[in-house]
């Protein structure tokens, strides 16, 4: 996990550089076709990803769980309608590429270090009361 965008949750820090990491290989891809294979795979990732940190803000009672599922929602909708382009014959492998690059920096920038970033202090008051609860103390 790149240290600039940890929330300090291993399960969603991990979700969060495969997303990341299938951008990568998309940015790295010589075709279209290999491009929507990652493209594939990052929708698939940020599915199970937007399930499991919405399962963690309901868990510990996160104040803003239904504005972030709202941009989970818009993000998932942003998503299809890019990978729907080179179906729908629009554009290339370049335009393919450059349309997820500029959604993947929208989502890098400002929903993991604008919103996802604000779980952290309840990723930690959460580490502590698993601590306390396993040492017997309060
Ligand atoms: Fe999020
Ligand atoms: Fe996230």
């Amino acid at each position: 996990m790149v240290a600039s965008y940890s929330i300090g949750h291993p399960d969603l820090d991990g979700d969060h550089d495969r997303m990341v990491a299938a951008w990568r290989e998309l940015e790295a891809s010589r075709t279209l076709e290999a491009a929507k294979a990652a493209a594939s795979r990052l929708m698939a990732e940020a599915s199970g990803h937007f399930a499991r940190e919405e399962q963690f803000m309901a868990q510990c009672g996160y104040p803003d769980l239904a504005r972030h599922k709202a941009l989970h929602m818009e993000m998932a909708a942003a998503l299809r309608h890019v990978l729907l382009l080179p179906l729908l014959g629009k554009g290339g492998h370049e335009d393919f590429v450059l349309a997820m690059r500029s959604l993947m920096i929208k989502w890098v920038m400002a929903h993991i270090l604008g919103e996802d970033s604000k779980l952290a202090p309840y990723v930690r008051a959460q580490a502590g009361s698993t601590r306390r609860a396993a040492t017997g103390r309060r």
